[in-house]
């Protein structure tokens, strides 16, 4: 599909693409028809071919994600303004260009996809997102604020960091569960593992489990991963944290005649199975019908 686009331009628009083109556009300058006849290309081809390296996506990003250029002419709320076109025509989601899922996300802004176009899990960017976000399996869903400060608008202080810097994210434990573990759960850009968080089990007599972000394997999130013992033959006996026996605080009790639900009935039933998500990992311990903190 050819996308040479031409257009008749006031003055005070020519001065503006001129402006633009110096540093938006190299091609600019040869493809200039004579002045009298007014015409001008203001973007280059491919401009709206997502394949294209001349995409607009692509030139946003490698100018630092900066969109307020393009505001100068498509309107500050992007809706046409003196170029007298609007992005919202296809960006026709709440704020336009500006969502929260343009540059990040597909279901929710979280990726995938991620900055990179990536949607595999084993992308540093992508890894557990959604298992955190949508999983629910064990445990109530993990908000964002959970590990980043969530921006406001795409220009919020702290966002986008650095022009063209896409990796790693800032991650920023809110440590909103009610027990505050010590050391401070912390995330390895390197080693992309989060050590000392609460929730997989740096509590009292958990195991305080390190999981890599982007580990496919399906193992990390098992019965005795953040308290127990994963070798072990019964779903029991690998939930069960470390007892007074081992050197911890939990009572030793018969296996045999006593099941976990004895203790802990609103959070697992008799097979092991978690009943109530919004009781487990919740940051306190559920005994009986009662809640205690750490
Ligand atoms: C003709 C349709 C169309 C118009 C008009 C349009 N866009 Fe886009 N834009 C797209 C498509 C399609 C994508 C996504 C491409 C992809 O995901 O690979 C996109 C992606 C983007 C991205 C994401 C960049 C990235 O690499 O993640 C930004 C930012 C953006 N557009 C800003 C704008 C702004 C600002 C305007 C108006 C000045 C605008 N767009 C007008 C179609 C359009
Ligand atoms: C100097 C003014 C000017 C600036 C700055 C500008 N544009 Fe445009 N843009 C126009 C004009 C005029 C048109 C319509 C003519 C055309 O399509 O070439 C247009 C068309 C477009 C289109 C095609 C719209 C469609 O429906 O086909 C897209 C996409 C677009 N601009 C995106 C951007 C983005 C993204 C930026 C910022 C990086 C930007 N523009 C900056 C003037 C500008
Ligand atoms: C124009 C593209 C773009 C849009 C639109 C955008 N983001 Fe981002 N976002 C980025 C980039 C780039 C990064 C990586 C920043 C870094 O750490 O250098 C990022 C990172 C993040 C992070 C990870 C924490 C961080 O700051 O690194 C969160 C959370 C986030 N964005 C949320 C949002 C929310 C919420 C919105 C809507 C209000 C939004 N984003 C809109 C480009 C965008
Ligand atoms: C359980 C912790 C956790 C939660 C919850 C979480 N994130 Fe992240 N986020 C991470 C980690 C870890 C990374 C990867 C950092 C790296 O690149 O090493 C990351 C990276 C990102 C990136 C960077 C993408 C890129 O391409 O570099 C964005 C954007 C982001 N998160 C947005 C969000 C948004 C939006 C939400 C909520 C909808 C969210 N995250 C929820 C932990 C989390
Ligand atoms: C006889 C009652 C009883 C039974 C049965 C019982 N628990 Fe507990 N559990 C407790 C008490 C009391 C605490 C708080 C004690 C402490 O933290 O020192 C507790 C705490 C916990 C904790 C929180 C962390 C900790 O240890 O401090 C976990 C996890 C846990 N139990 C798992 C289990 C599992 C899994 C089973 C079954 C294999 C089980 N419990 C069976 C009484 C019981
Ligand atoms: C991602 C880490 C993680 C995994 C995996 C996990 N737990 Fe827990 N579990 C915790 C934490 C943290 C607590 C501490 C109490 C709380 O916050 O609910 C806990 C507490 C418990 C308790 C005590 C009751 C309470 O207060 O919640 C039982 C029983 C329990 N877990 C059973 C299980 C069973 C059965 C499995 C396997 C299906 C399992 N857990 C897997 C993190 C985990």
């Amino acid at each position: 599909m050819k996308s040479m686009h031409r257009v008749c331009l006031s003055g005070v628009l020519l001065a503006l693409v001129v402006a633009f083109g110096l540093t938006g556009c190299s091609e600019l300058k040869t493809d200039l028809p004579a002045p009298s006849t007014g015409e001008l290309q203001v973007h280059p081809d491919g401009w709206t071919t997502p394949a294209s390296a001349n995409f607009h996506g692509m030139e946003i990003r490698s100018q630092g994600w900066d969109m307020k250029r393009c505001q100068t002419c498509h309107g500050s709320r992007y809706d046409g303004g003196i170029a007298q076109t609007s992005c919202l025509t296809c960006h026709t989601n709440a704020a336009g260009p500006e969502n929260c899922s343009t540059c990040h996300g597909t279901v929710n802004p979280a990726p995938p996809r991620d900055l990179s176009r990536n949607t595999a899990r084993t992308a540093r960017a992508v890894g557990a997102h959604q298992l955190h976000l949508l999983g629910g399996a064990i445990s109530r869903n993990a908000p964002c604020t959970e590990c980043h400060a969530v921006p406001s608008s795409v220009s919020s202080p702290g966002h986008i960091d650095a022009a063209g810097v896409v990796t790693p994210a800032d991650i920023l434990f809110a440590r909103s569960y009610l027990p505050q573990p010590t050391p401070a759960p912390s995330y390895d850009p390197q080693t992309l593992k989060c050590s000392n968080t609460y929730c997989h089990g740096n509590f009292r007599n958990g195991n305080n489990f390190a999981p890599v972000w982007n580990d496919v394997s399906g193992t990390q999130a098992a019965c005795g991963t953040c308290h127990g013992d994963v070798t072990k033959p019964t779903l029991a006996e690998r939930a069960l944290p470390k007892t007074t026996a081992q050197g911890g605080t939990h009572p030793v009790y018969d296996f045999a005649t006593t099941p976990c639900s004895r203790c802990h009935e609103e959070v697992v039933d008799a097979s092991m199975k978690i009943i109530n998500t919004n009781k487990h990992i919740n940051g306190k311990i559920s005994i009986g019908t009662g809640e205690f903190e750490f």
